[in-house]
C-alpha cells in the first residue's frame, strides 16, 4: 500500500468542486433502464451508451473521476480506445464498482448484504493495471417494521471494511458507500437515526480493519424522509439533518463525502447538495461532494434513446446536469439554471 498515492488520487477525485459520475449500473439494472424506454438491452447498446457518456465535450470540467462496471471496463470506443483510458486521456480518474450486489440476508427477511469479497485481491490487482484508481462497493440498508437490524447492519460494515482495507492494499482509493435507501414511509427523523448508527457503525469497522481514513471517500444518502413519508421536509431541513448527523458520526480525517442521489430528481439532488454548501461549507472538515448515477444520467439517457442521432442533445443534457452539480458544489446553484 503506497499511502500518498492513495491520498494523492483522493485528493484529486475532490479537487476544484467537481464530482463523481456513477455509471456503473450492474447489467440487471442497465437492462431495466433500457427496457423502461425501449432501448435493446444489449452488450453492444451498454457500450455505445457508455461512450455517448465518456465523450460528452467539457464533461472533465466537472467530473473528476467515473465509476465503471466490469463489462464497460473490458469494452472499447468506436476507435478502439478502451474506456478507462479513454476516460484518463480526457483528465477523468477511472474507477470501478467490485462488489457482486446486494443479496438477501439469511435469517433475516426484507434485509441485504452486499457480496463479493471472494477472489476481490485478485480483481483489484486486475483493475490496477488496467488504469483503475478507485472503487467502489455499496451496501444497502432498509427502514421498514422492525429493521435495519443489527445483524444488517454489523454484517455490511464488516463487509464494507474488509472491501476498503484490500482495496487501499492494491493502491486503489476505496469509496465506500453505506446506503439507506429512501423507500418506505419513514420520517427524516427515522432516517437519521438509523444513518448515524449505520456511519458509526462502518467507521468502527474501518478503524478495525486498519483503513486510512485519509486515503478514501464516503459515499452516503443525504438523510431524507421516506418517499411514501406525508412529511417531506425543505430543502434546507435536509441539509440541517444531513450535515449534523455527519458532523457526529464522519471523523475529519474522511477528505470528501459524496453523495448518492438515490432516486432523487436531479434538480433537488442538486438543490439539496447546494443548500449544505451555502449553509455549512465554510464550517466543514470534509468537502461535500457528489456521485451521482440517476441524478445526472436520467434525462441523457431519455434523450440518447439509443440513438446515435441523439448523441450530441444528450451530451448537452448530460453536461448540464454536471455543471449544476459543480455549482451545487460551490453554493452558486439556483433554480434559473435549468431555465425556470
Ligand atoms: P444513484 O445516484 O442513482 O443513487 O446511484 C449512485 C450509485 O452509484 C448507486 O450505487
Amino acid at each position: 500500500m503506497h499511502l500518498q498515492e492513495l491520498i494523492n488520487t483522493a485528493k484529486l477525485l475532490i479537487a476544484d468542486d467537481k464530482g463523481l459520475l456513477a455509471m456503473d449500473e450492474s447489467n440487471p439494472t442497465c437492462n431495466k433502464r433500457f427496457a423502461a424506454l425501449k432501448i435493446p438491452q444489449t452488450a453492444e447498446a451498454h457500450r455505445a451508451y457508455r461512450e455517448m457518456i465518456v465523450t460528452t465535450p467539457g464533461l472533465n470540467e466537472c467530473i473528476s473521476g467515473a465509476i465503471l462496471y466490469d463489462e464497460t471496463v473490458r469494452q472499447q470506443l468506436k476507435d478502439g480506445t478502451p474506456f478507462s483510458k479513454a476516460l484518463a486521456d480526457r483528465g477523468i480518474i477511472p474507477g470501478i464498482k467490485v462488489d457482486m450486489g446486494a443479496k438477501e440476508l439469511a435469517g433475516h427477511p426484507g434485509e441485504k448484504i452486499t457480496e463479493g469479497l471472494d477472489g476481490l485481491r485478485d480483481r483489484l490487482n486486475e483493475y490496477y493495471l488496467m488504469g483503475i484508481r478507485f472503487a467502489k462497493w455499496r451496501a444497502v440498508i432498509t427502514i421498514g417494521g422492525g429493521i435495519p437490524s443489527s445483524a444488517c447492519i454489523e454484517a455490511n460494515a464488516s463487509a464494507l471494511a474488509r472491501y476498503a482495507a484490500l482495496c487501499q492494499e492494491a493502491d486503489l482509493v476505496p469509496v465506500v458507500e453505506p446506503e439507506v435507501l429512501m423507500d418506505g414511509d419513514h420520517t427524516l427523523e427515522q432516517c437519521r437515526a438509523v444513518t448515524e448508527d449505520v456511519l458509526r457503525t462502518v467507521f468502527s469497522h474501518l478503524y478495525m480493519q486498519g483503513v486510512a481514513l485519509e486515503g478514501m471517500i464516503l459515499k452516503p444518502n443525504m438523510v431524507l424522509p421516506g418517499l411514501a413519508c406525508p412529511i417531506q421536509e425543505s430543502i434546507d431541513k435536509v441539509a440541517d439533518a444531513t450535515v449534523n448527523c455527519f458532523l457526529r458520526a464522519v471523523p475529519a480525517a474522511v477528505p470528501g463525502i459524496a453523495f448518492l442521489s438515490g432516486g432523487q430528481s436531479g434538480e433537488l439532488a442538486s438543490a439539496r447538495l447546494n443548500a449544505m454548501n451555502v449553509i455549512f461549507r465554510s464550517r466543514l472538515p470534509w468537502a461535500l461532494g457528489f456521485s451521482y448515477a440517476r441524478a445526472i444520467q436520467q434525462p441523457a439517457l431519455e434523450i440518447w434513446h439509443g440513438e446515435d442521432a441523439n448523441v450530441t442533445k444528450a451530451q448537452k443534457a448530460l453536461l448540464h446536469r454536471a455543471k449544476c452539480n459543480l455549482a451545487a458544489r460551490r453554493g452558486e446553484y439556483s433554480a434559473a439554471m435549468e431555465g425556470k
